[in-house]
């Protein structure tokens, strides 16, 4: 099983596009795999946050696959966006649209990973059906309340990983909300592949060892090996 991080720019003061960019530079520098945008309609979410512009100003100036996360309502109506301007990874939320399939086989077909988040009070099995159709390449697992930064990780979201990895043994499962370094070794235990963090890899003193360590300490070793690095 791989293990990627994607680093939420959602903490970082993402209008102003010099700290943007920075934190953008940053992350790629210190090893993560992907950006991950909080995209917000105040709608679906209390927040609003910003739209594929600032998706396509970030692609344009990083090597790093892009993994968007849609907080809106009725994703449909925007999809097309963040397929037109190439994100690597396009997840909707399953409570946000009456019919996920269609949307799923839009994102697909354009050779784009197609996701479905699920919120912490959505329960594994409303997805079991679509996970097992194969329509679906990642599964994101809110381990938070979608809306916020830096809230604290939802107990019971580990056996949530744990029951989707039941449903399919090859899904890509993303953990999203208070990953931190000591969850984040439960959560890869029980299959997940993607860990995403905005506090924890902004807020580390030494932003390198948080992301080898969110990937997992076998990675580390290699990654060190590999690069022959302390
Ligand atoms: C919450 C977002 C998360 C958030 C994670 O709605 O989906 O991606 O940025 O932030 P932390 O890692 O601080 O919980
Ligand atoms: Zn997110």
């Amino acid at each position: 099983m791989f293990q990627r991080v994607s680093a939420s720019i959602l903490c970082v003061d993402y209008n102003n596009k010099e700290v943007l960019l920075k934190a953008v530079s940053d992350v790629e520098k210190a090893g993560a795999d992907f950006i991950h945008f909080d995209v917000m309609d105040g709608n679906f979410v209390k927040n609003k946050t910003f739209d594929h512009e600032l998706v396509n100003f970030v692609k344009a100036n990083t090597n790093l696959l892009l993994d968007v996360h849609l907080m809106v309502e009725n994703p449909e109506n925007v999809i097309d966006n963040y397929i037109n301007l190439g994100a690597d990874i396009i997840t909707f939320h399953y409570e946000a649209t009456k019919d996920a399939k269609p949307l799923l086989e839009k994102i697909k077909d354009k050779n784009i990973l197609a996701g479905i988040a699920i919120s912490p009070k959505t329960p594994a099995y409303k997805i079991r059906e679509l996970v097992k159709s194969g329509l679906v390449d990642v599964v994101l697992v809110m381990s938070v309340e979608p809306g916020a930064y830096g809230q604290a990780f939802i107990p019971g979201s580990a056996e949530k990983v744990a029951e989707i990895r039941e449903f399919s043994r090859s899904v890509y499962i993303e953990v999203d909300g208070g990953v931190n370094l000591k969850n984040a070794k439960i959560l890869r235990k029980m299959g997940t592949n993607i860990l995403v963090s905005s506090s924890t890899i902004f807020n580390a003193k030494n932003m390198k060892k948080a992301i080898q360590e969110l990937k997992g300490s076998d990675y580390a070793k290699r990654f060190l090996k590999f690069f022959n690095k302390d």
